[in-house]
């Protein structure tokens, strides 16, 4: 299934963006896939899979994906993290901002906090042997840890759900890393500062902001 996903998607880019462009995306693409399974088997144990039938709502659209190495490496080459900071994956489906942040060789306090069952079941057993990582199963929202500093969302959340998620957070001096930043409204009527970190250089393109508390 995820094989036709890319070849559709390629095809759709080959009409768009042209051969050169298509070839260069698609090699990157592979040597990505690569590295990530990796990665992946090396931290937490398994690939992280895709499971667009895996939701933790009901509303079929904020599904199981994961973020890719490449793109968290950019990401967070512009967000410096802290050795106090505890670190959010909000929505963490399989662990794979668990798996990059470890690969990073950081020992931060990491918490994921996962609504389906069966899915933060499944990743509690694997990261048991790290100290530092917690798995929390419930509805991220109800669950937020107070001790959190630094979170990460691919977009996990509907916009009622980012509401609450925002009102969570209350007055903490909070910063976020929005990948897929859909939602940013909540953000913009507090007092937070929002920083565009997308990047598109004609091949890679995506949309992210780092929120931080305005003080
Ligand atoms: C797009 S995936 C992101 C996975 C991972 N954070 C990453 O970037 O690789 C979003 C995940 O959020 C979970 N999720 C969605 N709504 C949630 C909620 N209210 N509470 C906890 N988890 C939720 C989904 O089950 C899914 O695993």
């Amino acid at each position: 299934m995820q094989a036709i996903d890319y070849l559709k998607r390629a095809g759709t880019r080959l009409r768009a963006k042209g051969w050169r462009n298509t070839a260069t995306y698609s090699l990157g693409v592979a040597t990505e896939l690569v590295r990530a399974c990796v990665l992946d088997v090396r931290y937490g144990g398994k690939p992280c899979l895709t499971d667009l039938k895996t939701n933790a709502n009901d509303d079929h659209r904020h599904t199981m994906v994961h973020s890719d190495y490449h793109i968290l490496r950019k990401i967070f080459a512009t967000v410096p993290i802290a050795p106090q900071d505890v670190l959010v994956d909000v929505g963490c489906g399989e662990g794979r901002v668990i798996n990059f942040w470890l690969s990073l060789g950081l020992t931060n306090a990491m918490i994921g906090l996962e609504g389906n069952e069966a899915v933060a079941d499944r990743a509690r057993r694997r990261y048991r042997k790290y100290p530092n990582v917690t798995i929390i199963q419930g509805d991220a929202v109800d669950n937020l840890p107070s001790s959190g500093t630094l979170f990460y969302l691919y977009n996990p959340f509907s916009p009622q759900t980012m509401e609450r998620f925002v009102a969570a957070l209350g007055e903490r001096d909070a910063t976020i890393v929005y990948y897929i930043d859909n939602y940013l409204n909540p953000f913009r009527t507090g007092s937070w500062t929002i920083c565009d970190i997308g990047y598109d250089d004609g091949i890679l393109e995506y949309r992210a902001s780092l929120i931080t508390r305005r003080r």
